[in-house]
């Protein structure tokens, strides 16, 4: 929200003295001085008045996980094993997925409370790349990323998915980056072709790359600098 309406909200304020007080440099938002009215205010932001803190600002809370096989990319599931379950956090209930997994892919999994910061990572406009590990039952032809290159047409959405880059490994695996998300995307690609995909792991989403040292189930917080890359 922008910060003149933030600071009305407030029962203290009305309209007239919010910009005044913005006028005279006296509202700072994450101790910068804040004179725009348009300036965004976010439930992470903490915005003071000379020494007044007004709102402390929630903390943003970023992690990376390895996603094992066989559990869900869900928050809750009455069956299945979640990826939250793997979480050792408070406040669980406050987290989301950034692009969720099918319950036998592997990888990268990037979980917030920041929904502005997941929709940069997940949304097609963005074009970050979701690179993917492949490993399928036939072997890969050469037409194949020639068409993943044009983009194939899903008939249940309607849409033609955005160029995706193949990389052949060998006969039978490849690197497949992709700029969506769409239900089981990968698959339905390879399944254009009559192929199955039998191993599917998620190495990285934009410029975030999954760490090494994180076993399958592990998980860590981002660092600053991995969190402001996105
Ligand atoms: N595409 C799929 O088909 N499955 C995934 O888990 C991710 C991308």
């Amino acid at each position: 929200m922008r910060v003149d309406r933030f600071l009305s909200n407030l029962p203290r304020f009305n309209r007239q003295q919010v910009r005044l007080l913005l006028v005279e440099r006296r509202i700072r938002v994450d101790g910068h001085v804040v004179s725009d009215p348009h300036h965004e205010v976010r439930e992470f932001s903490q915005v003071s008045l000379d020494d007044e803190v007004l709102q402390t600002g929630k903390p943003a809370r970023y992690f990376m996980l390895h996603k094992p096989q066989g559990c869900v990319s869900a928050t809750a599931d009455p069956q299945h094993r979640t990826v939250l379950d793997l979480l050792d956090e408070p406040d669980k209930g406050e987290l989301h997925i950034a692009g969720r997994l099918d319950f036998n892919t592997t990888g990268l999994l990037l979980i917030t409370n920041d929904g502005q910061w997941s929709r940069r990572l997940t949304q097609p406009q963005t074009k970050l790349p979701k690179v993917y590990y492949v490993e399928t039952e036939q072997d890969i032809g050469p037409e194949y990323a020639t068409t993943f290159a044009a983009g194939l047409y899903f008939a249940f959405e309607d849409l033609t998915t955005q160029p995706a880059e193949l990389l052949v490994l060998s006969p039978r695996t490849a690197r497949l980056s992709i700029t969506e998300g769409r239900y089981h995307q990968v698959k339905r690609m390879f399944g254009h072709f009559d192929n199955k995909v039998i191993r599917l792991h998620r190495e990285r989403m934009g410029p975030l790359v999954l760490d090494e040292n994180l076993a399958p189930g592990q998980y860590r917080t981002l660092t600053d600098a991995e969190i402001q890359q996105v």
